[in-house]
């Protein structure tokens, strides 16, 4: 049915409406640079637009009005806005719902953020990022699900099923768009919008799963990226764009450049004017143009030339009109404007339990939880900084809506507690310093919140090569920490930061990432122990800023580092080995770790036979089996991330030292053992190898069921 209205419509279509479906521009805020403009009201009109973006709430009638009332077809638009972590209630960012490793609760919180756009007129938003970061520089990594492509693959889902629904046009839908596509997470540096030089096996192993996840579970949009991939812009690469997408992922939805993307094409160098940047992108396969402005003023010109066929015009407006007939807006063009659906008490518990899960313990001498009666110290910059709990993107977001540290504490301890800025995130000043420490000479402990500025510091256009704690805030946590009193570090962070100084210093550091809107009560509730922390880092905190990128799935060298040797790198390890004279080659918090305030052990993993035929894998007949038991051998209930490692050997390819293939959350008891089992196949175990073609091979299988990627004793059997 659907196939069948949109040849009739397009059937009507002049080409500048053709042009126009594929044309969108940003009607409020600027999410990019540029002066913006307002008033589309005459090229909606004129039926030379097919979505806008920015624009929410009565506005979104107002257009659509016009589109519906004053156009000749009357297309209707879609609109769009950067729904990243919520809403209006804000979760935790990405990053940091990315270390609960629960992409149920993911979808949970996805489904809400969908509900409340929906209720401000919104029907697209332009997430997940997907991109893998392996470099904390990049102020983008906030905005992800890290470094690894299983965990990033099984977020991508779990976003995708929360926005989108069962249909596309269903109350709460919103259309879901993986990006960017392709590699822009390893810009040269980390430096945002840097240039990528990705291998082809790289790029299949590692960058393109999550998208091709996030397109398997039926993500309707993809937006192409503003990074060149090998010397090709990504918004003009008819290799990833075409060959992959479409070809061989049989991709069904459109693509959207990222903002003015197209037009850059111009700066890297490979479109000589506006024009021949139109026909690239076009003809690559970018089927919509944000931002730009290129497509409509160029590209009827170009077709009129001979220069690009009207059916790849046509291509991609039908590409565009199948999405917009699937979500119903054609029978339902208008929003429903629905304030009181937004930051309900449902929306904020579970926007509070987000928060609990990602909290991730980076350190603990004994002093968490905090004995409720201490007389507590708060100190730092973070601890009553509204506007940071948002982090990055934090879309219809209020600082307002937030409870933050210095208010859930006070409710928590009433006149008790003592508050101290100590320092502004970024000044040279230590005037505050005097009080803080009196403050911290008074109390019992001394919790310090400290860390980024989430606006200026993290999000896009925010790399940095300096990752300690911003200005002077590793001073002030010095200062407080030599009154000898116990000190709680609380980390308020968009990325790894390097913590090695500040490590020496807190008996216990928690990272907290910016929590959302209910940072403080989450964040009193981890305190004092009414919530067990249980979230795992998913990108790794490097000791120093030289050892960027940083990443657990590396692979080997030739000349590899003992561990014994690791930590002690400038002194007895031998020299001609892969390794820093001044430094480890290891992280200071490996990816998967985290600590809990109960202790969990494993048992060896156990395998139902000693070898597997690979064969029969690719066949997709075989499966490994594997279990092993954990246990909670401390104190408290807590819930534990069970991570599952393989490593290869013996392969065509070198394959990574340890790569995840699976992992679980367990609630356990104090006492209590689950035996926890996963079967691993073909999709596991495949990879791009020697004749780039994706198979299980023969190998050595080492099999780790383990904490952390740098913990457990792997069992070992072969792939014949
Ligand atoms: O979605 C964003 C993208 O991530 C960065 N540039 C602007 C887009 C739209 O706001």
């Amino acid at each position: 049915v659907i196939e069948a209205r949109v040849e009739t419509l397009l059937e009507q279509m002049t080409l500048e409406e053709k042009i126009g479906q594929i044309s969108q521009y940003s009607g409020g805020a600027l999410t990019g640079p540029g002066s913006g403009r307002s008033g589309y009201e005459d090229v909606i009109a004129h039926g030379r637009v097919g979505s806008l973006f920015n624009v929410s709430g009565p506005d979104v009638n107002r257009y659509q009005r016009i589109a519906m009332g004053q156009s000749r077809l009357k297309i209707p638009l879609i609109f769009g806005l950067d729904v990243i972590h919520g809403y209006r209630t804000i979760f935790p960012i990405p990053l940091a719902l990315s270390a609960t490793w629960d992409p149920a609760f993911i979808e949970k919180s996805a489904t809400i953020a969908a509900m409340e756009a929906r209720a401000d007129g919104i029907r697209w938003t332009f997430s997940p990022m997907v991109d893998i970061a392996r470099d904390a520089r990049w102020g983008r990594i906030t905005e992800g699900a890290g470094e690894d492509p299983y965990l990033g693959s099984a977020m991508a889902r779990a976003y995708v099923r929360g926005y989108q629904g069962k249909s596309l046009n269903q109350e709460a839908s919103i259309l879901a768009c993986m990006k960017h596509y392709v590699g822009y997470g390893a810009a040269e540096g980390g430096r945002d919008y840097n240039t990528t030089e990705i291998p082809e096996r790289l790029l299949r192993d590692i960058y393109l799963p999550p998208f091709q996840a996030g397109i398997e579970e039926g993500a309707a949009t993809v937006m192409s990226a503003f990074n060149a991939l090998n010397g090709v812009p990504a918004s003009a690469n008819a290799f990833t764009l075409s060959q992959i997408l479409r070809k061989e992922w049989q991709f069904k939805g459109f693509v959207v450049s990222d903002w003015t993307s197209i037009a850059e094409t111009i700066a890297h160098g490979t479109a000589l004017d506006g024009a021949d940047a139109a026909r690239k992108s076009i003809m690559a396969g970018v089927d919509m143009d944000m931002q730009s402005d290129l497509y409509r003023t160029s590209l009827a010109d170009e077709v009129n030339a001979g220069k690009v066929p009207v059916a790849v015009i046509d291509e991609a407006v039908r590409r565009v009109l199948r999405v917009k007939f699937a979500m119903g807006l054609f029978d339902d063009p208008y929003a429903r404007i629905e304030p009181e659906k937004m930051l309900t008490p449902e929306h904020r518990q579970l926007a509070r339990e987000a928060a609990e899960k990602s909290f991730v313990l980076l350190k603990n001498d004994g002093i968490l939880p905090l004995k409720r009666g201490a007389r507590v110290a708060l100190i730092g910059p973070l601890a009553d900084s509204a506007g940071n709990m948002l982090g990055a993107w934090g879309a219809k977001g209020e600082a307002a809506d937030v409870v933050t540290l210095r208010a859930a504490m006070a409710t928590e301890l009433g006149a008790e507690l003592t508050y101290s800025i100590g320092t502004e995130i970024l000044t040279d000043s230590r005037s505050g310093f005097t009080e803080a420490v009196e403050a911290a000479r008074r109390a019992d402990v001394a919790i310090l919140a400290l860390g980024e500025d989430a606006p200026t510091m993290t999000g896009e256009a925010a790399s940095r090569t300096d990752l300690d704690l911003p200005g002077n805030q590793q001073a002030l946590l010095e200062a407080v920490a030599a009154t000898g009193k116990p000190v709680v570090l609380l980390v308020f962070s968009g990325r790894p930061l390097v913590l090695t100084r500040a490590a020496e210093q807190a008996g216990a550091m928690l990272e907290a990432w910016f929590p959302g809107v209910e940072a403080g009560p989450a964040l009193v509730r981890t305190l004092y122990g009414d919530s067990n922390p249980s979230g795992k880092l998913t990108a790794s905190f490097p000791r120093a800023v030289g050892q960027l990128p940083l990443y657990y799935n590396h692979l080997a060298t030739g000349r590899p580092l003992a561990p014994e040797f690791d930590a002690n790198s400038a002194g007895s390890a031998p020299k001609y080995t892969s390794r820093y004279i001044d430094q480890a080659n290891s992280p200071l918090y490996p990816f998967g770790f985290g600590l809990s305030y109960t202790t969990f052990s494993y048992g060896p993993p156990k395998l139902e036979a000693e070898s597997y035929s690979a064969a029969e894998l690719n066949e997709g007949k075989g499966q490994v089996k594997v279990s092993a038991e954990v246990t909670n051998s401390g104190p408290r209930p807590g819930e534990e991330v069970v991570q599952l490692y393989v490593g290869q050997r013996g392969t065509s390819v070198a394959r990574p030292v340890r790569e995840l293939k699976g992992f679980r959350r367990v609630a356990l008891e104090p006492g209590e053992t689950k035996a926890v089992e996963f079967v691993l196949e073909r999709n596991e175990l495949a990879f791009w190898n020697i004749d780039m073609k994706n198979v299980v091979e023969p190998a050595a299988l080492k099999i780790w069921i383990a904490g952390s990627s740098a913990s457990g004793t792997p069992s070992e059997v072969s792939i014949r």
